[in-house]
């Protein structure tokens, strides 16, 4: 029976074929063990793969992707894999990569109802609500929307920045180092929103925690 899922299988058997003829030890050194430096954290859409868009070869990037790319602070699977991210593997740079034409973004800025979907998408809806007065003065709407793509990013590196476990890696040296990137799907190009941060200063106060460290 031709089914489109063979081709994946297929596809698996020519890549390492390939990968084997220009790299005899890829996957003997890969199975020893993986030291990325960077934690991913993009959007599903199938069209912002990680490691292609950055040439990159696997163990690399470790990877956390979710509808919009969301750092939400109720979500065990993301927030375990930063946590792994930050204090096993030492990551040195985290980046949230949004991506322009982003369905779950542009879903958040529209009054209709997706059903489940929704619960999702007001985590994106309460990032409007925060930037609502630069949002609301853009008339145009796909300029709108492009701009919220990149405060969303923003919020979410925001986000990392209150993890406590993340400023309490920041107490004892300079890394992690949080990124804002923006991948535009039409020519294929990242770009980098300049927000780069490695501290809670920023941050409202409230989000600031205090020092577990003992005071000499
Ligand atoms: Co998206």
């Amino acid at each position: 029976m031709p089914d489109k899922y063979q081709n994946l299988l297929d596809g698996n058997m020519k890549w390492v074929e390939n990968t084997m003829k220009f790299s005899p030890d890829f996957f003997k050194k890969l199975a020893e063990g993986q030291h990325p430096e960077f934690l991913w954290i993009g959007c599903s859409d199938s069209r912002v793969p990680a490691e292609e868009i950055t040439n990159t070869l696997p163990g690399s990037i470790f990877v956390q992707r979710n509808i919009a790319n969301m750092v939400v602070h109720t979500d065990t699977n993301l927030l375990s894999v930063v946590y792994y991210a930050v204090k096993v593997l030492k990551v040195k740079h985290i980046i949230v990569c949004g991506h322009y034409g982003c369905g779950g973004v542009l879903a958040a800025m529209t009054n209709n109802n997706f059903g489940f979907l929704d619960n999702w998408l007001l985590n994106i809806k309460d990032v409007y609500r925060i930037h609502c007065k630069e949002l609301d003065a853009i008339k145009d709407e796909k300029t709108r929307g492009e701009r919220f793509v990149e405060l969303n990013v923003l919020e979410q590196v925001n986000n990392l920045a209150k993890v406590s476990f993340i400023q309490e890696e920041w107490e004892n040296g300079e890394f992690p180092y949080i990124h804002g990137w923006v991948y535009h799907i039409d020519d294929g190009v990242i770009h980098n929103l300049e927000l780069t941060t490695n501290s809670a200063k920023k941050l409202n106060p409230v989000y600031r925690y205090e020092s577990n460290k003992v005071k000499k």
